[in-house]
């Protein structure tokens, strides 16, 4: 709402405010003091002189001082409030009190509550952080905030977003150790596999290919076209797949070759063909600018107990 903020409008606010309680107070003195009604001969009557339905008066009496007293306290009360608290808009107020303050206070207390808790973590190594229970619970909590709408609450990945709960190190596109994920939270990833169609000779060729990617890792194809797609292969993708498939973690280029690995994009020929033709380019967001390094050290070992846990890992998708 800062944007629509105008300094106008405090001294608006505030004159209106300051307006009122004077008017108010004007008011009371005004009803405190007892007019006194006279009738046609000038003699003082104990009535407004008002009558309805033929006799029913309106007597003329002050407001009970207790009553008025409790008026007189709630405007001092609003005057006190004002000075010390800056309700006026214009004037912050003697104690400079605002929720904004008291919400950096309480959040830097916080932080220094839990200060020690993160530079304890920060010092042990994540393999060995990871088999903390307390610490895990706290990494889980920090995943579902800031990592599970992309990679899923259970850390299982989604199409276009990686599975995190892999086992086998030689699926991960960048890796899992320590070292690669503190770097791939820190800073981001953005893998970049350009549109091939051209390179490999339009749709015949972006088949051929798809039928031997498809053959890598058992998937049904077709023989003579994976023959023709794998030489194909060698010049335009080996590149970055490495000659034989098996991936460039320096690039996230994915390994194509496991027979056990989870697509990113999905395994049918037509999810491939699609890749090949048109391209594709992950973005995984860098979260330095958003969680201290304490933070995704913790994440990373999260993550690292994920990974390397005993259990199985979540149903695949
Ligand atoms: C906006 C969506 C998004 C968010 C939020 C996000 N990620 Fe990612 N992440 C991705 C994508 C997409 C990739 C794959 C990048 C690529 O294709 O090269 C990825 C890749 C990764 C990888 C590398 C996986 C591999 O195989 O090497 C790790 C580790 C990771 N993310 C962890 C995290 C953690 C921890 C968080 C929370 C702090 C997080 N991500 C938040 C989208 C996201
Ligand atoms: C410049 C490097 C580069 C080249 C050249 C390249 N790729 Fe890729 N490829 C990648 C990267 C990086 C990814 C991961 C993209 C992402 O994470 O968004 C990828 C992803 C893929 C996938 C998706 C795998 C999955 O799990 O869904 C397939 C299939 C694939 N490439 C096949 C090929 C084929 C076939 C060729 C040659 C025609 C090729 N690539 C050429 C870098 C490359």
């Amino acid at each position: 709402m800062n944007q629509f903020y105008s300094p106008g409008w405090a001294f608006w606010i505030g004159s209106v405010t300051i307006v009122s309680i004077v008017a108010l107070f004007i008011f009371l003195r005004g009803t405190a003091k007892q007019t006194v009604f006279r009738d046609k001969q000038g003699n003082p009557i104990a009535t407004t002189g008002h009558v309805w339905d033929g006799d029913l008066q309106e007597f003329n009496n002050p407001l009970p001082r207790w009553w008025l007293g409790l008026f007189v306290i709630t405007l001092v009360f609003a005057a006190v409030y004002l000075a010390l608290y800056g309700g006026l808009a214009f004037y912050g107020g003697v104690l400079g009190f605002s929720s904004d303050k008291m919400y950096q206070q309480e959040s830097a207390a916080f932080d220094a509550r839990i200060e020690p808790l993160y530079a304890g973590y920060m010092k042990t190594p994540i393999p060995q952080l990871a088999a903390n229970p307390t610490a895990m619970a706290t990494g889980q909590r920090m995943f579902l905030t800031y990592c599970s709408q992309c990679h899923g609450s259970d850390a299982g990945g989604t199409k276009g977003f990686p599975n995190l709960t892999i086992k086998n190190a030689a699926a991960w596109l960048y890796g899992n150790s320590p070292d690669v994920l503190v770097q791939t939270i820190t800073e981001g990833r953005q893998g970049m596999m350009p549109p091939m169609g051209a390179a490999v000779g339009g749709a015949p060729g972006v088949t051929a290919v798809a039928n031997y990617v498809r053959s890598l890792t058992g998937l049904a194809h077709d023989s003579a076209l994976a023959v023709k797609g794998k030489a194909l292969f060698a010049n335009a993708c080996a590149a970055c797949h490495g000659a034989n498939a098996e991936g460039n973690k320096a690039l996230g280029a994915p390994n194509l070759a496991d027979p056990k690995r989870q697509w990113l994009f999905g395994s049918s020929m037509e999810s491939i063909e699609h890749t090949v033709e048109n391209g594709r380019s992950g973005h995984m967001p860098a979260q330095k600018d958003y969680l201290s390094p304490e933070k995704i050290h913790l994440l990373a070992a999260y993550i690292y107990s994920l990974s390397h846990a005993e259990q199985a890992a979540p149903a695949s998708r």
